[in-house]
């Protein structure tokens, strides 16, 4: 695996493998590597031949109060992971690289729609951040495909309007969210939770498991249901952001006939924020229901 800290270098040798005929795909990360990022590296592996994996800590993306500072940077680790993977090529540039003109006066990308609500709501700014250095990411490497998790679903949403929006050429495509054998999913802010905490953190996917159980039962008082999940999440001892049903596809509030819907929730723990989705087909009424 070759290993690249400037945008020059980078460019230089994603032109050799374009020049090669290769299919390039790219998985943006914020590094602390763990399982579900490498699935990621191995998906974008399946469909094309050469893949960058990015790993910057993009502080445009994180509010003032947030844990910038803290978030776990661990590149010798991940270097080490990722040459195992068989990854090709690793980016991993300083913050001067990437905003050599500092951060305030960066030219920023926004994506006007589905970025004040869920997790856009608390955490202001945010998307706008993720969306800035994913079109950075992809004016640097221009990737055929990229590949980002669905355990953030709402960023994948964001991106893919982003890319259909700007005309990005770019083939946006999802990875299945990996969970611990609790349930939990993986997350890198996972080792912010202390030996207390950690096993009943798994509480936010039962409380989205049981609105999906509840609705697959026949339930459509969407509000109500939200509403005893973040009941659930607080009797379990952890004070919850949000939990919200929505449409799949535009995150509007979940209609009593959209057939496609994703149950959302982000919670805090003592060290963290944590958020998880459950996705399902809602089941068509029988007539006399
Ligand atoms: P990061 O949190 O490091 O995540 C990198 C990618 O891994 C994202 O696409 C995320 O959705 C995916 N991912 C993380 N945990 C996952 C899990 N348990 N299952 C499936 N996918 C998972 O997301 C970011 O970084 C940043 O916002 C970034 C897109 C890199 C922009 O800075």
């Amino acid at each position: 695996m070759q290993v690249f800290h400037h945008i020059r270098s980078m460019r230089e040798a994603l032109a050799a493998a374009r020049r090669e005929g290769k299919r390039i795909g790219l998985v943006p990360t914020m590094g602390n590597l763990h399982d579900a990022h490498i699935a990621l590296v191995h998906q974008a592996q399946s469909t094309c031949d050469c893949v960058v994996v990015s790993v910057f800590v993009n502080r445009l993306q994180f509010g003032l109060n947030e844990d910038w500072d803290k978030y776990p940077r661990t590149l010798p680790e991940d270097t080490a992971k990722l040459e195992a993977a068989g990854c090709d090529f690793l980016f991993c540039p300083e913050e001067t690289e990437m905003y050599p003109n500092g951060m305030d006066g960066q030219t920023r990308v926004v994506v006007p729609t589905m970025t004040d609500i869920l997790c856009g709501a608390s955490r202001p700014g945010h998307f706008e951040g993720v969306t800035t250095v994913v079109a950075k990411f992809f004016n640097i490497v221009e990737p055929d495909e990229a590949v980002f998790g669905i355990k953030d679903f709402q960023q994948l949403a964001v991106i893919r309007r982003m890319v259909e929006d700007l005309c990005l050429p770019v083939q946006i495509t999802a990875g299945s969210i990996v969970r611990a054998d609790d349930g939990l999913a993986l997350s890198s802010r996972n080792s912010f939770l202390d030996e207390d905490e950690r096993p009943r953190a798994n509480q936010l996917y039962r409380s989205l498991r049981w609105v999906e159980d509840q609705v697959t039962d026949g339930r459509r008082d969407y509000l109500t249901l939200a509403k005893e999940a973040a009941e659930q999440i607080e009797a379990g001892g952890f004070k919850v952001d949000y939990v919200s049903i929505r449409h799949s596809r535009t995150l509007m509030p979940a209609a009593d006939d959209d057939r496609e819907i994703t149950i959302l929730g982000a919670m805090y723990t003592r060290g963290a924020r944590l958020i998880d989705n459950v996705s399902m087909q809602v089941p068509a009424r029988t007539p006399e229901e």
